[in-house]
This record gives C-alpha cells, structure tokens and sequence, in this order.
C-alpha cells in the first residue's frame, strides 16, 4: 500500500499493490469539496475522469482546478497501470517461488537467453577468446551429466539436513565464473564467501574439465561458516578446499599467486575493498578479479582504476524469478 499527499494538486493518491486499485481522494475546505473515487486499475481511468469533473465544477477559484490538474487525475490510473506493468511479472512469480522454492537468501534461476548471450560476450571481451568457444563454456555445466547426477545425488543426501536449497541449484551468474576459470586456465581460483558450495562445485568442475585438457589448477573457498560449503565434495573436492575463518584471515595465509580471484562474502562495501587490498600483493600478473558485489558497490571499479585495471560489469537478468539479479564486476 502505497499513500501520498499532493498538496499543490490538491489530492492524495493511495496505491494497494495486492487490491490492483488506486483510491484518489479529494479534499479542499475552500469551497467543500470532499470526494474519494476508488476503482480498480485497469478501469481507473472512469473513475477518475468523474473525480476531474467533480474538482472542476466545484472549484471555487478557477486556478484549483486548472487543465494541468485535472489531467493530471484523469491520467493517474493509466500512467500506474502502465508503472506496475513492469513489475506483474515479478509479482507473479513471487507466488511460484513461495511454493517451489525453499530458498531464503542466495537465490538460484537461470539467466534469460538474451542475457546470457550478454554474458558470453562479455566474457569473450574480458578474455580475448572467441565468442564461440565462450558460448561452448556457458553450455557445458548444464549438459554435463557427471555434475548434474552429482549434485542431485549430493543434494538428496542433505535434503533433510540443509532447508533451504532447491533440488536442481540453478547456475545464473556463476555461469560467467565457470567460463572464465575454463577461458583462462588458471592455476589458483580463490572465491571468497561459499555459502552452500554452489559456486565451489561449479569451479571445481570447470577445473576438472581443465585438468582433462592438461591445464590443472586449484580452488579455495573461504567462509566465515563452518558449515558453509557443503556441496563441494566427492570428485569435485580433489581440485580444491576451504579454508574457514574471516577470509581477510584466510586470504593471508595463501602463499601461491592468484589468478582469479572471486568476491562473494561480506558484502559491506568496507569489507570488499579491504578484501581487494588483501589479496593485491598476491595477485599474478595478468590476473582478473571479479565481484559479486557490483551491482551495489563501487569497491571494485575504485580497486581497477588503484591497479590499472580495466572494469566492466555484467548486469544479471533472472529468468521467471523476482530477484531483480545482481551482476558480474570485471576487474582486468
Ligand atoms: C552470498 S554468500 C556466497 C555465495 C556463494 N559464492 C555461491 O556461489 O553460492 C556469502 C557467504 O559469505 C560468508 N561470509 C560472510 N562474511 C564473511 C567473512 N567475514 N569472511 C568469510 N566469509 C564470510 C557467509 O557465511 C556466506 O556463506
């Protein structure tokens, strides 16, 4: 429910979201006009006419019910219609979410296909790789069997356990970490912050695949949780580990360069930049630093221009979800 007061139009406005009705209301002492007109919003634009008419054969001074006013009113309902019209979908799929979904924080869907063809070639620009063999990487974790029966497996062992994931973890943005880890071959990821392990397993698959192509390299995960992490096991655990504790902590114990390097813990804006500065002097040459936060800070894009750096972000777009998405910050 949303309710304002317009003192220079003469009206409040209220706008009940789940009653899909906005309710004007009219009041000017000056020459007794009291009126309310409530009306749904897809015929609102009636009622409201009839509450333009009202204010303008009752004005006392011509000048409280000039043209602009009055069409202002008329306009109200189509204008929130047309408004709201962006956010139904949104709305819609709340109701879908609160029955399919057992997720409270970190949400998991997948990107629109036109986002993420956004992302593979964004990624391809990062990377200097070609877009198709960019494209070939953000396919790969969803018709990878081994991962996909892995992680049903993993998941039905700790249904009972762990409320609140999803059968099938959907990938979104991480499926830009996936392709740059296959992309660039790094010997060192770090990814700060694992939460259930979704994008720990994703990059270690993406390292298993790399190590199949004879370009092995090693994961680390730091969370503050001792029980994060959890879905990174079995055959994924061989090609990394972690380390648990503050990951400012964390970060200063590894004594191997960097290569990529993935920001997804404490989101305060503090923090991620004193995570950048934690691990500046253990960076590899060349390497490329991403952030999870980049859709609401501005730490990596000041850390790019520190280090010399390009920055470009890669805004996320979930498919059938109310999330409005977080993003991709490249630092490279
Ligand atoms: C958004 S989740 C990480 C999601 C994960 N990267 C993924 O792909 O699903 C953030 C995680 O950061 C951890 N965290 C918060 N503050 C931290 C800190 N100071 N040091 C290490 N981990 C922290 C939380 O416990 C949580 O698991």
């Amino acid at each position: 429910m949303v309710q304002l007061t317009n003192q220079d139009l003469g009206f409040s406005f209220t706008l009940d979201v789940p009653a899909e009705t906005v309710t004007v209301t009219v009041h000017r002492p000056d020459d007794g006009l009291n009126l309310t007109v409530t009306a749904p919003l897809d015929s609102a634009v009636p009622g409201l006419v009839e509450a333009a008419q009202a204010m303008e054969a009752t004005a006392a001074h011509p000048e409280a019910a000039t043209e602009g006013k009055r069409d202002h009113l008329r306009n109200l309902g189509a204008r929130t219609g047309m408004a709201l019209s962006y956010f139904r979908p949104s709305l819609n799929s709340v109701a879908q979410w609160l029955m399919w979904s057992r997720e409270n924080t970190n949400f998991t869907y997948r990107l629109t296909p036109r986002n993420r063809g956004c992302l593979a070639h964004m990624v391809s620009c990062v990377t200097k790789k070609p877009l198709a063999e960019i494209r070939g990487y953000l396919d790969e974790p969803e018709i990878d069997v081994e991962l996909t029966n892995y992680l049903s497996e993993r998941i039905g062992q700790l249904w009972e356990r762990h409320h609140n994931i999803d059968r099938t973890p959907l990938f979104g943005r991480r499926l830009g970490w996936y392709a740059m880890v296959r992309a660039l071959k790094p010997r060192l990821v770090v990814e700060t912050g694992v939460d259930k392990g979704i994008g720990s397993v994703l990059l270690a698959a993406a390292l298993r695949r790399n190590a199949a192509d004879g370009a092995a390299g090693e994961y680390v995960g730091t969370d503050i949780n001792s029980a994060a992490g959890y879905l990174l096991a079995g055959p994924y655990a061989e090609h990394g580990r972690i380390l648990y504790g503050d990951s400012i902590e964390s970060l200063a114990t590894l004594d191997k360069p960097v290569d990529l390097f993935i920001n997804d813990s404490d989101h305060s804006v503090d923090y991620e930049a004193r995570e950048y500065h934690a691990i500046r002097e253990k960076l590899s040459p060349g390497a490329v630093i991403l952030g999870d936060n980049a859709h609401a800070s501005d730490a990596l894009q000041v850390f790019a221009e520190e280090t010399g750096r390009q920055f470009l972000f890669f805004k996320e777009e979930p498919e059938n979800h109310w999330y409005p998405g977080a993003g991709i910050g490249f630092a490279f």
